[in-house]
């Protein structure tokens, strides 16, 4: 609610983009998520407002046919998200999540489910907000704590052999973590730190490639950074951020290297630490390239975690024995050849949601997230 706090009914209303929902769709699908795992299927109530469920279907109703849907608006909208809260809330009073043979409650796995989904939609609220002219945050930290900022060698050697891929048995993980499995890895490199806006700029001057999203030239060779309506003079210092999969993939063979694939990634994010990362939305952009030094991956790679989300080489694939839990959608719909896996999170993931086993996919052609790069090359 923080982040929608400064905008007007016009604005969380209002369509900006195919690819993206009009906010009012976003705020509304989370309760609507949350009623139907919680309310109506934890606590067993039924629906508040009958044919809800279906304009909030995410599947059904493609991003850019949200706008026009009959969705709850105003103060409709902001008593539904009351209701739900406080259902949810006299629902969990009546549960019992240790003890239990449902896999849906053990652990109280839909519940974390379901905040893990809300916070996960936070991000991509964040990626529509960076499109509206003149938003200010309520709340900023603009200087996370990313000191020191550390020295070390261009890339880091990450031994291979036998590796461990995926989230363990216990706590919560999404289906495609799992299950666990072990793989062998070649030895390989992999970059110390994200790639920067100044060896990024550097490519598109030699090239001619298109900058990334809400880079503007400055008028005297220099760029500056468009996000939410500003013009602030781009960081050289700072983490490339707002590139494709093929612009990623483009950068990586122009600088010698290539992308890492996700088995190599998160082999090289042994030991990230997540509390020392530039999370949680404070931020409105990422630390500078280095930082987090004493926070150093067992690889020596800094800022795995956090800042951006990485473009890596694979395609979204099941791992071996994956088994679809608690639902076909999350999931199994979209493996094969479409989307192609990030990791890591940006600085506007919420702390909880990252873990190094995280995979999240999206299109090759999408700028709007926040992703950028770190190459790899075989060792
Ligand atoms: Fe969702």
């Amino acid at each position: 609610m923080q982040l929608v706090e400064p905008l007007s009914d016009r604005e969380l209303n209002r369509v900006y983009t195919p690819i993206l929902s009009p906010l009012v769709w976003d705020l509304g699908h989370i309760a609507n998520f949350e009623e139907l795992w919680l309310v109506q299927t934890v606590g067993q109530r039924q629906p508040l407002n009958g044919h809800l469920g279906r304009l909030y279907d995410a599947i059904e109703n493609p991003r850019r046919t949200r706008g026009e849907l009959p969705i709850l608006r105003g103060d409709d909208l902001r008593a539904y998200l009351e209701d739900v809260r406080e259902r949810t809330f006299e629902v969990l009073d009546e549960v019992d999540v240790e003890g239990t043979e449902d896999a849906l409650l053990s652990d109280g796995f839909v519940y974390e489910m379901l905040i893990a989904h809300e916070h996960q939609h936070n991000e991509t609220m964040l990626q529509l907000i960076q499109m509206l002219d003149g938003y200010e945050p309520v709340d900023v930290d603009p200087a996370p704590d990313g000191e020191p900022i550390s020295e070390g060698p261009e890339m880091v050697w990450v031994e291979g052999g036998e590796v461990e891929i995926g989230a363990p048995q216990a706590g919560f993980a999404y289906d495609n973590e799992r299950p666990r499995h072990t793989l062998e890895l070649a030895p390989f490199l992999i970059d110390r730190t994200p790639v920067t806006n100044a060896a990024y700029a550097s490519y598109v001057e030699e090239t001619g490639a298109d900058p990334p999203m809400y880079w503007e030239p400055d008028g005297q060779g220099w760029w500056v950074r468009t996000a939410m309506g500003r013009r602030q003079e781009l960081d050289p210092g700072r983490p490339v951020i707002h590139v494709s999969w093929h612009e990623a993939d483009a950068f990586a063979r122009w600088a010698g290297k290539r992308l890492p694939s996700e088995q190599e990634w998160e082999a090289a994010a042994r030991g990230a630490d997540r509390e020392r990362a530039n999370l949680d939305q404070l931020a409105f952009g990422c630390a500078r390239a280095g930082a987090y030094g004493d926070a150093a991956c067992d690889s020596g790679a800094v800022q795995l975690l956090g800042d951006a989300w990485e473009w890596t080489s694979s395609d979204f694939l099941p791992y071996p024995g994956f088994r679809p839990f608690p639902y076909r959608e999350y999931s199994q719909a979209f493996f094969g050849d479409t989307y192609k896996v990030l990791r890591g999170g940006s600085w506007a993931t919420r702390r909880n949601v990252i873990r190094t086993s995280f995979r999240n996919w999206d299109l090759p052609e999408r700028r709007q997230i926040f992703a950028g790069i770190r190459c790899a090359r075989d060792g």
